[in-house]
């Protein structure tokens, strides 16, 4: 190409451009924002997705941290306590419940127009001291257990009647493949209180639970949610994926009322990436069962050598490389969602670095760096990816399940 054609071909496209942009603009009014200044919220809505975060009760309440509490009410649609729900926060003392907290939440959300996600119902883990005390030292037997987690759930779901979207009704019912038995059962490691909690109640307490949470509240839909089940793997014993699958086809076809399964999406970059469609595959599966799925708790962390200072730590080990495959694992899991129309939300566990729960909990090796906003709340990778994925998205869905 000749500099004169160069320069005429220029001219040519800036003349164009400028064109577009006019009749963008008088057709369509102002121009929107930036998509990077849009909100998930509004990013989400695009596709009739709604995107949540889990709330830290007391960074929300803090006044010192003001960031915390106006990116809640902003960015999100949907919004889950990351504690405040649990059964040792409502009834820390036998037969005295404390509503404040989870009161306070719900409150809010619905002051931000957000849809909120009920966790939890049924699980072994945050009980309060005198209920895990009662299960380990067997002064609570099977028949005593039950009763207590059938006036819980009653109890809690009237509490909050029509202004829970999701209940996650049980969490975690099942066992890991490095457990032992490694055989995927209800329970955990023999001896646990995971297994003592299943063993106690025994295997239908699942259809028990969710037949309790109805009652309760008949509009609320109902879920099953567990970590590791975002694909299939070989279908075998040790696969907790297909696992869950049989449980909850089996209790569809008994009729139980379940509406949907979530995924919570706890990844680490150390084990490497899913696979975008085997996602989408797994997703489609649970749907064709007439349920719906969620994304309920993602986050995607890596390795660091001082989990208090991560990003400082990762510095001198390929931040850049960690980074992008934190962004991709977000990105998977959120295609994946964006591609079944019955996925109704996508959370995240946590927004931000500096109030995620993962540095706190994944010790050894030290892991952090899990969240879409760093700790000094500065946009990551993962961040603009998820929003250049939204802005992608298509067109608002339909969402026909869960069929009931
Ligand atoms: C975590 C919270 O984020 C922590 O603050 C708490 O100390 C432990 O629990 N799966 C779940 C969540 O269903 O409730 C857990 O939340 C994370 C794993």
């Amino acid at each position: 190409m000749t500099l004169r054609r160069m320069a005429t071909a220029g001219l040519l496209a800036a003349v164009v451009a400028a064109t577009l942009g006019a009749v963008a603009a008088s057709a369509g009014g102002p121009r929107p924002p930036a998509t990077r200044d849009q909100s998930l919220r509004a990013l989400a809505a695009r596709s009739g997705l709604y995107f949540g975060t889990a709330v830290d009760a007391a960074a929300y309440a803090d006044t010192a941290e003001p960031q915390y509490r106006s990116m809640v009410d902003g960015q999100f649609s949907t919004v889950t306590a990351e504690n405040a729900m649990k059964w040792e926060s409502l009834e820390p003392t036998r037969g005295t419940y404390n509503w404040a907290s989870a009161d306070a939440f719900v409150a809010a959300a619905e002051r931000n127009h957000q849809q909120v996600r009920g966790h939890v119902l049924a699980w072994y883990s945050q009980l309060p001291g005198w209920l895990s005390t009662g299960i380990q030292d067997g002064s609570i037997d099977g028949p005593a257990l039950r009763a207590l987690l059938r006036k819980h759930i009653t109890d809690v779901v009237t509490h909050f009647r029509g202004r829970i979207w999701q209940w996650d009704v049980v969490n975690e019912a099942v066992s890991d493949p490095w457990e032992t038995p490694s055989a995927i059962h209800l329970g955990g490691n023999t001896g646990s209180l995971k297994q003592k909690f299943a063993d106690l109640l025994g295997p239908d307490y699942l259809a028990d639970a969710f037949r309790w949470a109805r009652a309760a509240d008949p509009k609320a839909l109902l879920f099953y949610n567990d970590y590791n089940i975002e694909a299939f793997g070989d279908g075998g014993p040790g696969d907790k994926t297909q696992f869950v699958y049989d449980l909850v086809r089996k209790l569809r076809a008994q009729g139980v009322p379940i509406d949907g399964v979530g995924s919570q999406g706890h990844l680490s970059t150390q084990y490497g990436n899913y696979d975008v469609l085997a996602v989408a595959e797994t997703l489609q599966r649970f749907t064709d069962l007439g349920l719906a799925v969620a994304f309920t708790e993602v986050d995607a962390r890596s390795l660091t050598k001082n989990a208090s200072d991560p990003a400082a730590a990762a510095a001198g080990q390929d931040l850049n490389a960690r980074d992008q495959a934190s962004a991709y694992n977000y990105h998977v899991l959120l295609q994946a969602c964006l591609m079944n129309r019955h996925c109704l939300s996508f959370t995240v566990w946590g927004f931000t670095d500096k109030h995620s729960w993962i540095p706190g909990w994944f010790k050894n090796p030290p892991e952090g760096s899990g969240c879409l906003w760093d700790a000094n709340y500065q946009p990551k990778k993962s961040l603009r990816t998820v929003q250049g994925d939204l802005f992608m998205g298509g067109p608002p869905r339909v969402a026909q399940k869960p069929r009931r």
